[in-house]
Formats: structure tokens, sequence, C-alpha cells
């Protein structure tokens, strides 16, 4: 904190905004306006982003007076690590539309930071190589479940091998939901090869490539011929990348087996146990928003939950993340770690959180941004401004620890 004031003061202008609207503005204007889109945006009408927000808006904290908040300890327990805040980065797929660097980046920024990175299913870079680059630091792993269940008890192996401490389970994608500002480019990623380095880094994923009647290997989609035509045409032009060293051919198969592979819309509760029989690892599962989903998340021996929306990026209308939150902590009852994400932007919305029974939140957009506009240290500096806005609004409330934050420091505001 005593750093950032003393910049400040010595005319030292930082190096991302510290305001997050400032922030997106240049994070906007450093990336293409796909890659922008794709991020920023949101399914539909983004109502759904917009009541994320106002959840925040619609709590507002009642500080307390004269409680000694001289020392300030913003510690935090989760599956045996003690992290510096309450806070780990949520996963992000396609980074590499926000920079170059991509993945490696945000996991030395983490490390640095101390605080936990979730690899993205989607990520731009393999699991194993951005372990690499954060040496101890904390990690894990985020599945889409694939139709192919030898894919799935295989990203999970590598996700132990490489030292992940949990598996988040996304529940809330199991298809994409309807975004508008990507269709109306007529931008997918995932088309164009982007964001599948997890897949094509896969020995079993690989392996259905070459096999056709291998599990992993399911129905073809039946692409339209717009689509094909286009997969040949990057197929033909590939820049390297994801797929470096695969011939243009099999880049092609390898987009079409991804997306015959990528996710199991039949997905139930009975699946589950497959996986809690496959790792030992806690097993998360995300996007959970309705209390009944959570009671039964730790029926079915779930380790932890993350009440989410996606940031808004699937279902349209649905209820704002901070809003869902209490219900759900209601019926998980303290038997496991409940964290949220979906609309943090401040100290003040992580102080919010935690008050209505979070043990972490999952921060997602405000370092996509941090990223595009300055790499691994645009990232760091937002970990760090973030971890200082939160230690401020925690002592200048009253609180000098996590555990002092509770439901009675908010009262809810009409809007
Ligand atoms: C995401 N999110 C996401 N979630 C996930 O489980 N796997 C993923 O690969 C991705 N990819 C992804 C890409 C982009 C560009 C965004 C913005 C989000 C959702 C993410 O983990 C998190 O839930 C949201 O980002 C939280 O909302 P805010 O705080 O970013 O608004």
């Amino acid at each position: 904190q005593q750093d950032i004031y003393s910049k400040g003061l010595g005319g030292e202008k930082p190096l991302v905004p510290v305001d997050f609207h400032e922030l997106e503005r240049q994070g906007c204007d450093a990336m293409s306006p796909e890659a922008y889109a794709y991020i920023a945006g949101g399914a539909g009408l983004e109502s759904t982003m917009r009541a994320n927000r106002e959840s925040f808006d619609r709590q507002r904290i009642v500080p307390r007076m004269l409680n000694d908040v001289s020392e300030r300890d913003t510690t935090v327990n989760l599956f045996g690590r003690t992290l510096p805040s309450p806070f780990m980065l949520s996963p992000i797929g396609v980074l590499e539309m926000a920079h170059g660097d991509a993945d490696q980046a945000v996991g030395r920024a983490a490390a640095a930071e101390g605080i936990p990175m979730i690899f993205s299913n989607q990520a731009s870079q393999p699991m194993e190589q951005v372990a690499d680059a954060m040496g101890d630091g904390a990690r894990w792993f985020q599945l889409y479940w694939s139709k192919s269940d030898d894919l799935v008890r295989s990203l999970v192996s590598r996700a132990e091998s490489c030292g992940c401490e949990a598996i988040v389970v996304t529940l809330d994608t199991t298809m994409l939901g309807w975004r508008t500002r990507d269709l109306d480019l007529a931008y997918l990623p995932f088309l164009r090869g982007k964001g599948i380095a997890q897949y094509t880094s896969d020995p079993v994923f690989l392996e259905s490539l070459k096999n056709p009647s291998q599990p992993g290997n399911m129905a073809r989609p039946k692409l339209s011929l717009e689509t094909l035509k286009t997969l040949k045409q990057i197929g033909q032009s590939w820049p390297g990348g994801a797929l470096d060293g695969i011939s243009s051919g099999r880049a092609m198969a390898a987009v079409q087996e991804f997306i015959a592979v990528y996710s199991k819309p039949s997905l139930t509760w009975d699946d589950l146990k497959m996986l809690r029989d496959h790792t030992r690892l806690p097993i998360v599962l995300k996007g959970i928003q309705h209390p009944d989903d959570g009671r039964k998340a730790v029926d079915y021996g779930m380790d932890g939950i993350i009440v989410s929306n996606h940031g808004g990026r699937q279902v349209d209308g649905a209820i704002g993340s901070l809003e869902a939150l209490p219900e759900v902590v209601e019926a998980v009852a303290g038997r496991v770690p409940v964290i949220m994400d979906s609309g943090i932007r401040t100290g003040a919305d992580v102080f919010k959180a935690l008050a209505l029974g979070a043990t972490a939140v999952g921060l997602g957009r405000p370092w996509v941004y941090g990223l595009a506009i300055a790499g691994e240290a645009g990232v760091r500096e937002v970990i760090a401004n973030l971890k200082t806005d939160f230690e401020l609004t925690m002592g200048l409330s009253g609180c000098k620890s996590i555990s002092e934050i509770t439901p009675e420091a908010l009262r809810r505001a009409d809007l």
C-alpha cells in the first residue's frame, strides 16, 4: 500500500489504470475488436452482466469505528494452503487473444502474488508449460466435461501430475451461451483453433485423431459448407501457435474433433461419481446458482462450490451472482467452502462477498485487461491493486481480519 501511494506522490503513473472503467477502456484499445468483444461481452442483452454489478451496488457497507485496525490480517485458508488475500484467478480461456504471452504470463504473475491460478480447459498454452512457469505457485485445473470420459480422465491425471491442487468442474457451459457480440462479428475463437491447447497436447485426444474408432472420437458434427470452407482456409494458412508442428490437415481435424468432444450436454450428477473415484484432489463445482444444487454438491461428496454465472456469458436474465450467494451459503451450511465470482471489480466487492458468506472470490475480466495492456506486469499490478484496495476497505470498515467480516457489516439499499 505504501508503495502504491508513494509512487503516485512521486508523480509516477501506474502501469495499468487503477480505475476499472479506465482499465477496461485501455484493455479495449490494446486488443482487436474481436478479442475485446469476446472478453468483454456477455449473453443476450447482457442483463446478467448488469445484474452482477447491481447486486453489489445494492449492498452497502456500514463501517465501524474505533476498533484498532493497525494490524490487519487478510489471509485465508483454502484446501490446506494459506492465501495472502481471499482471492484467486478464475479460469479464463483463449488468453492469446489478450496477449501473446497468454497463460504463462498470468501464471508467473499469480505465483509472484501468491494467489492461485485456475488453468482453463480452453487455455492457449498446455497446462504443463504454465505449471513450469509458475514454480511452486498454487494452481488448480478447470475442466469442461468432455463427451469422452477417457479425455476427462487424461486431463485430470495431467492436472495432478503438474501440481494442481484442486479440480474445478464448470457446469454452466454444457453449451456456449447466446453471445451476441461474437455472433455479430462471426468470430468464435475455437473454430480458428485458438484455445484448444489442452486438447492438442493431450495423448488421448491426439490418439483419437489418429484412429476414428477410439471412444474419444464421437460422431463428427455436421458442419455447414461455409464452416468447412473456413476451416480449410485456416488449415491452409495455419500461423502456428496452439497447433504448432501439426500439419494443416491435422489442424483442421483437431478443430473438428474438438467440436465433436468438447462438452457433454447430457452431464448429470451421477457422472461426478466417476471423477470422485478417479482423483483424490478436492473437486469444486463452478456455476452453482440455486441453493438446492449447492446442497446436492455436498451430498455428492464435492469439496467446494463456486457460485458463478460465468460473468453473465451463459444465461442472460440469470440472477446476479452476489444475489444468489447467501441462499447457497445457507444451504451448504459451512460444510464446504463457497467461493463466488462474476462482477468482482474492487476491494469493496470482495468485502461484500465475504460478508455474505463467501470464503474467497474469483477474479475475471480485470486481470485479463491488465494482461492485454502490459502482459505479466499488468496482471501483477491488477492483483496488487485489488489486494491493497481490499485491505484498506477491510480496515476502514473496522475489521482486523476476515473472520470479523460478517453480514452485520452490510445493509441492503434500494436502487
Ligand atoms: C470466462 N470464464 C470461463 N470459465 C470457465 O470455467 N472456463 C473458461 O474457460 C472460461 N473462459 C472465460 C473467458 C472469458 C473471456 C471470460 C470473460 C470468462 C468465466 C470466468 O471463469 C468467470 O466466471 C467470470 O469471468 C467472472 O465474471 P467477471 O468477474 O469476469 O465479470
